[in-house]
């Protein structure tokens, strides 16, 4: 079973959802974001765990893991969680933690991917799936697909786009080992 963790619009999350996978629950770092509606409107179990509501980000963090653990869960895919996670919580799902980012990575990690790919003036970015590990966009590359940067003014909608349909893919390859 999936668990997703969000913190905007959900765009990805709903992905997942329309592609008939295996999602026991979702869970955010912020309240009153689109996401958590979507998955309400899915009927699943959604939390939000902001850190104000913890001593620290271990402590948020751990019983994050915990919630994910009661609800089945054995896949955590993040998709558009802007915030980075601790040890407590990556220990706890070795291997089995992915992310979605709008470039080809090792180029262009960190929040605005696709405005740095804009910005270099690069002729090609895209979308990568890898696995999470403790530094920012870094850990082992699981699937890229390329976007031409041209015409740039749908560059990001031609990203998203690949994002919702490699994501569900790679996740229903991942459930099935
Ligand atoms: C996506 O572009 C994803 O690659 C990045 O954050 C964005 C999230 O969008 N990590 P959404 O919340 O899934 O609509």
């Amino acid at each position: 079973m999936i668990g997703v963790l969000v913190s905007g619009e959900g765009s990805n999350l709903q992905a997942l959802i329309d592609a008939g996978l295996p999602i026991a629950c979702v869970a955010s770092n912020r309240r009153g974001i689109r996401a958590l509606e979507r998955a309400e409107e899915a009927g699943l179990p959604a939390r939000a765990f902001e850190l104000a509501d913890f001593r620290d980000r271990d402590t948020r963090d751990r019983e994050l893991a915990d919630w994910l653990e009661l609800c089945g869960v054995d896949l955590v895919v993040l998709a558009g969680y802007m915030h980075l996670l601790t040890a407590p919580f990556l220990d706890r799902f070795p291997d089995r933690i992915v992310n979605v980012h709008p470039s080809l990575l090792p180029e262009f990690p960190g929040t605005s991917a696709i405005n740095d790919a804009l910005a270099a003036g690069v002729t090609t970015t895209g979308v990568t799936v890898h696995y999470v590990d403790e530094g920012v966009d870094s850990g082992p590359i699981i699937r890229q697909e390329a976007v031409a940067v041209e015409p740039r003014d749908t560059l990001a909608d031609r990203i998203h786009a690949v994002e919702h349909r490699i994501l569900p893919e790679v996740v229903r390859e991942l459930c099935a080992r």
